[in-house]
Order: structure tokens, then C-alpha cells, then sequence
């Protein structure tokens, strides 16, 4: 199949990006979307021109390094379904495809499709871990969890932290992404000391980066493409005023 391409180019976070149109013959529908872009770099090198950068790690839908805006929406027109497991054959013969970086406050730009999403990590960073005492490993089946927490809290911990829901919401709002880290371990008594200091800290950290304010759109849910639930923002406004009222009453 015969591809028009325009893509988002940026030198670096400074410079002023635009748009340009590349024509890519032979493209094969059983290509992935990034093994398009490897062919579309062949063909740039081999022209002595400079290849569009892109994130992607695993390429199996896992890690959550991949992501770009095509046709306007944050990983594509397949439902539930990372950048990287995209496939060509959703795609049409001679189509024109726009592609752009993730767009939002929070993800500057680094170069052309690549973005920033350090922001994540400090929110992590601040509260999103278990504390673990040193010494023996504790017998695994010590704390048991029951059936439909252990799901639920998988549910969440499902979250890749691509930042689909970043780039798809109109506010740049991380709330989902955020609300399923607190949710999945809020869920699970290995976590539960550090519960309340968790939501504090890791909703100050996203207030403090660049990110909007959720507006309610659902917009996130729909793009996830790990379908993470909206229901994971009301938890977390439940634990944020939860330890807001545990702090007061101290
Ligand atoms: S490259 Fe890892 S999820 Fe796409």
C-alpha cells in the first residue's frame, strides 16, 4: 500500500515544530505502525535526510514507551490497543495519516514524536512504591488477599503509564493515571501503612507538574489502551479526602 505521511517534526524542546508530508510506497498491512516508521527511517537515511524520532521499548504492548497521536487519536483508531500494536491494515491504500506527538503541558516535547513523560515518574516517585523492611523475605501467602481485591487491584496495576490519558484529555488532566497507582495499592494490605501519606504526596506531585484538573469528560477511559476505569479517580478522590480527614482530625 501507497502512504502519505505528515508528521510532526521538532528539532528540540525549544525550536518552533511543523508538519511535513512524506510519500511511503511498499508499505506491507502486516507492518505495525512502528515498523512503518523503521521503513519511512530507512528511507530517510538512505536519502541522506534525518530520521523521525519515536519512544518504543518493547513493542509488545507492555512497557508503555510507545505513543503518538494518529489521525487525532492518542494511539489510534483500534480500541484498547498501544501505538506498537497497531497494525497497517487498519489503514487504507494511498490514506494520508496525520502524525503528532502526545500534546499536553505536562509532556514537553523532546524531539519530533518523543515527549518528556518524566512527570510520571516524580508522581512515582513521591508515594507509589511499598516501603520494605530489610532482613528475610516474609513467606508470600502471610497476608492473604481475597479473590476480588487481588482483581481489582490487578485491574488497576494494569495501568503502562503510556500517558494516553494525558494527551486525550482536553485539560491535560494525569488523574487517571495517577488514581490507578493510589487504587492499586490502596487495595492491598501489603500497602495500607503508607495509604494515607500515598494519596497526599503522589496528588501534590501532580498538582505540582503541569497537568490540568479532571473535568469528569472520560475521554481517558475511552483512549486507555489497557481500558483502566474511570471508577480509579473516584477512589482516589475518596483516599485524598480520606487522609485530608484522618491529618485534620491528628
Ligand atoms: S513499545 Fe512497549 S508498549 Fe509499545
Amino acid at each position: 500500500m501507497k502512504l502519505y505521511l505528515k508528521i510532526w517534526r521538532q528539532k528540540d524542546r525549544v525550536s518552533e515544530g511543523k508538519l511535513v508530508e512524506y510519500t511511503l510506497d511498499n508499505v506491507n498491512t502486516h507492518m505495525s505502525f512502528l515498523e512503518m516508521l523503521d521503513t519511512l527511517n530507512n528511507q530517510l537515511i538512505t536519502n541522506n535526510e534525518e530520521p523521525v524520532e519515536f519512544d518504543h521499548d518493547c513493542r509488545e504492548g507492555i512497557c508503555g514507551q510507545c505513543g503518538v497521536v494518529i489521525n487525532g487519536i492518542a494511539h489510534g483508531p483500534l480500541k484498547n490497543t498501544t501505538t506498537c500494536q497497531l497494525h497497517m491494515r487498519e489503514f487504507k491504500d494511498n490514506e494520508t495519516i496525520l502524525i503528532e506527538p502526545f500534546r499536553a503541558a505536562g509532556f514537553p516535547v523532546k524531539k519530533d514524536l518523543k515527549v518528556d513523560r518524566g512527570a510520571f515518574d516524580r508522581i512515582i516517585s513521591s508515594g507509589g512504591y511499598v516501603s520494605v523492611n530489610t532482613g528475610q523475605a516474609p513467606e508470600a501467602n502471610t497476608i492473604p488477599v481475597g479473590h476480588e481485591t487481588a482483581e481489582a487491584a490487578f485491574d488497576s496495576a494494569a495501568c503502562i503509564g503510556c500517558g494516553a490519558c494525558v494527551a486525550t484529555c482536553k485539560n491535560g488532566s494525569a488523574a487517571l493515571f495517577t488514581s490507578a497507582k493510589i487504587t492499586q495499592l490502596a487495595l492491598l494490605p501489603q500497602a495500607k501503612e503508607e495509604r494515607d501519606q500515598r494519596a497526599l504526596k503522589m496528588i501534590a506531585q501532580m498538582d505540582k507538574e503541569q497537568f490540568g484538573h479532571c473535568s469528569n469528560t472520560e475521554a481517558c477511559e475511552v483512549e486507555c489502551p489497557q481500558g483502566i476505569s474511570v471508577l480509579n479517580i473516584a477512589r482516589m478522590n475518596y483516599e485524598y479526602n480520606r487522609a485530608s480527614f484522618l491529618k485534620f482530625k491528628k
